[in-house]
């Protein structure tokens, strides 16, 4: 791989940006200053470091964004994706959103290089569970919340079981593990309600990281890595 990829690929720098630092003598390849980062490496073996720091290189990278209302979860060319979040060098990698969220729901939303992890935890066969706070109008009773756990009709399709916190009327946690189109907000329709907020809190045994603010993101902890995994392979 070209040095200038692996940099760009660890979201560290563009790839202009470490050209730059390479020039300034910033960037060193196992432990020799390097200008010229065109060179092929070893991304298996190569020490690198940039502007004094060491390089992480891993093949897959997991980006946790506490995703804001407006912004559409696909990589398409687009200044409203939720791509345009995250540093521009993402863009240029293989990096996308792990599933959708609606353009108006916000919260938590992965975003990862690793094709085969996010194809299992999106499968219908792996019931990865999705958790999310919601807001309705009018308020559900105890009758609508019955139903709604029990699985209801969304338009010719009945939703599996689904787990319901209620707090109070118009509020609550609703946790699925399947992910039809516009589902909780046909869901709540479906029992004359109507959806007015929607935040995704937990996805696949991870949860929100609530000193993110809306836009904001970071990178999975390797514990949180293994509880992605371990939620598919315990299925
Ligand atoms: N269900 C919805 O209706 N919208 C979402 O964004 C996610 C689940």
């Amino acid at each position: 791989m070209r040095l200038d990829k692996y940099i760009a690929h660890t979201g560290i720098a563009s790839r202009k940006e470490a050209a730059k630092a390479a020039k300034s003598g910033l960037v060193t390849l196992n432990g020799a200053p390097v200008r010229d980062l065109s060179v092929h490496i070893d991304e298996n073996t190569a020490n690198v470091t940039y502007c004094g720091k060491k390089v992480n290189w891993t093949k897959y990278v997991y980006v946790m964004l506490n995703k804001p209302a407006g912004y559409i979860s696909s990589t398409e060319k687009s200044d409203r994706t939720v791509m345009c979040l995250l540093p521009p060098e993402f863009s240029k990698t293989d990096m996308f959103p792990c599933g959708r969220l609606d353009i108006d729901t916000v919260g938590l939303l992965l975003i990862t290089n690793d094709g085969p992890l996010a194809h299992e935890l999106l499968s219908p066969r792996h019931h990865a569970e999705k958790t999310y706070f919601y807001r309705c109008s009018p308020g559900i009773g105890e009758a609508e919340a019955e139903k709604i756990c029990g699985g209801v009709d969304i338009g010719g399709y009945v939703t599996k079981p689904a787990k319901l916190r209620r707090d109070g009327e118009t509020a609550g946690y609703i946790t699925l593990t399947e992910g039809k189109f516009h589902q909780i907000k046909r869901t709540f329709e479906a029992v004359g309600s109507s959806i007015t907020y929607l935040r995704r809190v937990e996805f696949g045994g991870i949860s929100i990281d609530e000193s993110l603010s809306e836009g904001d993101w970071r990178y999975l902890t390797d514990d949180e890595i293994n509880k992605l995994r371990e939620n598919c392979n315990s299925r």
